[in-house]
């Protein structure tokens, strides 16, 4: 067993893990954030979608340890106060989660991007869900939510 300390959602986590576990495991079956979802377990799915400082990853690939001393953001902390981000408020208004499997790995790249670029064109939309598969909606609802948001300035 290993020491991994992040800053998970804003606030210190220190726990003891196998250092082969992947950081979705960590934060699934450790610490109870079911929010982050598993799909493939490949890399080809990005429901696992989470944020290590500030940047998507897919984290059932992702070495839990790599995330040690760094920060780490899952669907859980984007909630504050009982109220909903701005991208989970659009993805509700728009229309863009039906089985919502998908939903917090799509909400967490456009959150990537959107940190990033403020008011992304359609295309940088695309190209920033590209790698988060939904069977459910299409992806034109999920674009239009990404955009609604950036125009509520939700990063
Ligand atoms: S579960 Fe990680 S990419 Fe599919
Ligand atoms: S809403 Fe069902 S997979 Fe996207």
């Amino acid at each position: 067993m290993q020491p991994l300390v992040m800053k998970l959602n804003g606030q210190d986590v220190t726990l003891q893990i196998d250092p082969s576990t992947m950081l979705v495991d960590v934060l699934r079956d450790e610490l109870h954030l079911t929010g982050t979802k598993v799909g493939c377990n490949e890399g080809e799915c990005g429901a696992c979608t989470v944020l290590v400082d500030g940047l998507a990853v897919d984290s059932c690939l992702f070495p839990a340890l790599k995330a040690d001393h760094r920060e780490v953001n899952t669907i859980e902390g984007l909630t504050s106060d009982d109220e909903l981000h701005p991208l989970q408020q659009t993805f509700i208004e728009v229309g863009a989660v039906q089985c919502g499997f998908c939903t917090p790995g799509m909400i967490m790249a456009a959150k990537a991007l959107l940190d990033e670029n403020p008011s992304p064109d359609e295309d940088e939309i695309k190209r920033a869900i590209s790698g988060t598969l939904c069977r459910c909606t299409g992806y034109t609802k999920i674009v239009a939510a990404v955009r609604a948001a950036a125009g509520k300035g939700g990063k």
